[in-house]
């Protein structure tokens, strides 16, 4: 498999670069430091398209193909991670699980509120003792006369304030494990959800993040998604789409941070010279172009493959965990050419290096991935 763009690729990229380089990088550092959802980016998101992107026009999406899309969230990780997983989760684990998974009367009525961006969506799977091993749902999800009732605490969810619509997974069939498992479509404002405090967190603070609590959460059964039991299967396939786009992401925060420490190379001097004239600095930035390089290669091949309905459950681990790592590694050295600036807010690295570590953890740690192509190539 090898790639060339097409025009219409070309033109989904450059609309994204466009805005993050325009609009996000302006109040990006301020977000930041507030940790203030990017409300009014948000809305002009939504006018874009890219709240459906991926999805099909029959349902107010733009359906463009899953290159085009992640190439978008790398250009949003560039400047602002916050945007790009605020987008990814709507698009990849969200609106996707509805359009792939859903009947069609689950489709007809969350779909077009959800592509247009009025109700964004958020993916309840980890909980405070269920994060690397899913199937440990605590979460209950009650089968009653014609609902479910749902009672349980999930963690970490990113759009759950911002969020209006909720992909719940929860336990059924305790006795069943993993083959209990249920996902639910549940509408941010039914009785009995609440939140948690936004979350403080190191990185990609400007995207919101909080504990859900469910307390007697009267759920329709035709909210469901699929049969009863396909909720674990739900979302480990969701994951492998969802791996992709946080491969991209990380890609992007490599190359933003990559693209800074180059240029500041060149206008940096240090013993007389430029600091790119020293091997040490050129060697650094030689490895860093090189890995993101390689990482490219793996979001692209994952793309493609979920583009050309392949198995890409591998492809997808080993993207995330490669792009994960390379921009944990090229944002660190882009702290350290910078010296003592990289260390300053102004100068976006530390912030770039701080959101790397977290393409590390979430959608499945770096070591859920090593899990994951392990798995396979033990069992080929
Ligand atoms: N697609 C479909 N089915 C799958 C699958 C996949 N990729 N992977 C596994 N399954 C199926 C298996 O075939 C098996 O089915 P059967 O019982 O019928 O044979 C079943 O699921 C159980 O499989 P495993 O025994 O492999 O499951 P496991 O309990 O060992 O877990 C795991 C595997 C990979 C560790 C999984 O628990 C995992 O991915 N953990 C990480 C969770 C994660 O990424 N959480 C992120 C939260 S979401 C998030 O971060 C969003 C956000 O807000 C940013």
């Amino acid at each position: 498999m090898w790639y060339e763009l097409t025009e219409e690729q070309e033109m989904i990229r450059e609309s994204a670069r466009d805005f993050a380089q325009r609009e996000l990088i302006q109040d990006v550092i301020e977000r930041d430091a507030k940790a203030e959802f990017p409300t009014a980016h948000v809305e002009k998101l939504k006018e874009l398209g890219f709240f459906g992107i991926i999805t099909d026009e029959k349902y107010g999406g733009t359906g463009m193909d899953y290159i085009s899309y992640v190439m978008a969230i790398e250009e949003f990780a560039k400047v602002d991670s916050s945007v790009a997983v605020i987008l990814s989760v709507h698009n990849s684990l969200a609106v996707a699980g509805i359009e792939r998974y859903g009947n069609e009367a689950q489709k007809e009525k969350y779909l077009p509120q959800m592509v247009s961006g009025e109700k964004i969506g958020a993916f309840l799977l980890s909980e405070p003792e269920a994060g690397s091993d899913a199937s440990m749902q605590r979460t209950t999800a009650e089968e009653k006369d014609d609902h479910y009732l749902i009672n349980g605490t999930k963690n970490w969810i990113t759009n759950a304030n911002s969020g209006g619509i909720y992909l719940v997974v929860a336990q059924t069939h305790p006795e069943k494990r993993h083959k209990g498992i249920n996902a639910f479509i549940v509408e941010k404002d039914t009785p009995g959800i609440t939140l948690g405090p936004h979350e403080d967190k190191m990185g990609m603070r400007s995207s919101d993040t909080h504990s859900v609590m469910f307390t007697d959460v009267k759920v329709p059964k035709e909210n469901r998604i699929g049969e009863d039991g396909f909720g674990f299967k739900f979302a480990m396939s969701m994951l492998d789409s969802g791996r992709i786009s946080i491969a991209a992401q990380a890609l992007g925060i490599a190359e933003g941070a990559y693209e800074r420490a180059l240029q500041y190379s060149k206008e940096r001097k240090a013993f007389g010279v430029e600091i790119n004239k020293h091997q040490v600095i050129a060697f650094k930035l030689a490895e860093m172009k090189t890995r993101i390089e390689a990482a490219r290669g793996f979001v692209m091949k994952a793309a493609w493959e979920k583009q050309n309905g392949k198995n890409y459950s591998m492809t997808s681990a080993m993207a995330k965990y490669y792009a994960a790592e390379t921009a944990m590694f090229v944002t660190t050295e882009a702290v350290q050419i910078h010296g003592g600036y990289g260390y300053v807010k102004e100068y976006h690295v530390e912030r770039l290096m701080r959101e790397a570590k977290l393409t590390q953890i979430y959608e499945g740690t770096s070591e859920i991935q090593k899990l994951v192509i392990s798995r396979t190539i033990l069992n080929e």
